[in-house]
């Protein structure tokens, strides 16, 4: 396929697994355990992957697996996913990483994939590709039985702590009710469900057992662990369909017995601190990236979601990396977007990175203003853009990846 100083890029072969599998560990620092080795090529086939070789020995890989995505609005966007991205520690910065995207994105285009998105390892690699972080985690912990709920606060009941062939059951149709809502979350492989989701329960690596509660609308995946310092409930998943289930579900967790600390993520509006009496409690350790995006096709991409108010604007989009930018027009009326290449003169001038991370509604266009990343022509065209890539559900992340 591509060549650089002596490397090749190309497809990957099916016998190449082990020695990708070999690489990935040295590169990210640890074992690749048994679960992975089942689950990983049944949703990222090693023939899907790009792998860059010198003589011999393969010194850099990509893979990636087109996923179904919701954007704003609950529509939907097909998305390339990006994943073990690696180049062998004897090989660095000689560009391996840069031929390796290069034949990904090439290859994406071709396609007709309007969005690429991946989660990072690092915050300063990617901007350099025309990605930017899109959705935000907040980490947080409660102290156990600390929490007490406001009167206001419903107490809608309905949540059963139930087995593993129930949570099988059950699952899977909620998470899809829920992913369908909200912005950044995608389609779930079965393989994801069967080999790490419930996997995990048979076979945990820290020996934590894994409970599920349910609700009609809602489910939380939960781990128990015993240290010196008593027992930490920590919450791996929480989807809840209706504002009722979330309420439902946090009423168990957050009143469980033995526990001295529940430990979860979420998205920067839960409205979890609001519902008890001290929103103090509700303690935020950590506020990151869970996933970046780059656009491909903007008016695909743009056409894709909804808004939250009317625009007529013209967009110029910078990309340094592929040739997706250009002078677009973008007109907008009643949520809905037209999007065509114009030669117009612009009123908005941004990256394809920072379009990027306004795609899902989590990033805010005027904070890319005030950082000096977006040029606008007058203030009244900044308020207007910024608020109508607002989205009314905070995105979130599916599943990791
Ligand atoms: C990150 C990694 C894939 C980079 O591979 P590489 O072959 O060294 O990267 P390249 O030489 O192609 O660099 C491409 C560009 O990114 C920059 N870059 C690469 N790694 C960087 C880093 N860690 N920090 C800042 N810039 C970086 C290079 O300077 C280069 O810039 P330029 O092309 O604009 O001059 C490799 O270091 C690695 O495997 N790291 C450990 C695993 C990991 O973090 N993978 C990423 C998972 S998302």
């Amino acid at each position: 396929m591509a060549s650089t100083n002596g490397i090749v890029v190309r497809s990957a072969r099916t016998e190449e697994r082990d020695q990708i599998l070999r690489l990935s560990e040295i590169c990210f620092g640890m074992r690749v355990g048994p679960a992975d080795i089942e689950y990983g090529p049944r949703v990222f086939p090693t023939e899907r992957a790009l792998v860059a070789v010198d003589g011999d020995r393969i010194v850099g890989h990509t893979n990636d697996h087109t996923m179904t995505v919701t954007v704003p609005g609950g529509g939907t966007v097909r998305a390339c996913g990006v994943t073990s991205v690696v180049v062998a520690p004897t090989h660095r910065r000689r560009g391996i990483l840069r031929a390796l995207y290069t034949e990904q994105h090439r290859r994406t285009e071709a396609e007709g994939v309007p969005l690429t998105i991946f989660t990072a390892s690092e915050g300063t690699i990617y901007g350099r590709f025309g990605y930017g972080p899109t959705v935000v985690e907040v980490d947080f912990t409660v102290r156990g039985r600390a929490a007490e709920f406001r009167p206001s606060t419903p107490d809608p009941g309905g949540v059963q702590v139930v087995s593993l062939d129930e949570a099988k059951t059950v699952l899977p149709e909620i998470y899809d009710r829920w992913r369908r809502l909200v912005p950044g979350a995608q389609v779930r492989p079965e393989a994801r469900w069967q080999q790490r989701v419930f996997a995990d329960s048979i076979q945990t690596e820290d020996g934590a057992p894994q409970f599920f509660l349910t609700h009609p609308d809602g489910y939380a995946i939960l781990r128990r662990a015993w240290s010196d310092e008593g027992n930490t409930a920590t919450v791996r998943e929480l989807r809840a369909v209706t504002p009722e289930a979330h309420i439902a579900l946090w009423r168990v967790l957050l009143n469980l017995d033995l526990v001295k600390k529940v430990v979860a993520s979420t998205s920067d509006n839960d409205p979890l601190p609001h519902l008890v009496t001290d929103p103090r409690l509700v303690h935020v350790t950590a506020r990151h990236d869970a996933l970046w995006a780059r656009i491909m096709d903007v008016p695909a991409a743009l056409t894709a979601r909804t808004y939250q108010r009317d625009l007529d604007l013209v967009l110029a989009v910078d990309d340094p990396f592929r040739d997706a930018g250009g002078n677009f027009a973008l007109r907008i009326r009643d949520g809905l977007a037209e999007c065509e290449p114009t030669d117009r003169s612009p009123d908005l001038e941004l990256g394809i990175d920072v379009l990027s991370s306004l795609y899902f509604g989590a990033y805010r266009a005027r904070t890319f203003a005030a950082a000096n990343r977006i040029q606008a022509k007058d203030t009244a065209e900044l308020r207007a853009f910024d608020e109508a890539f607002t989205s009314d559900r905070d995105a979130e992340l599916g599943w990791f990846f």
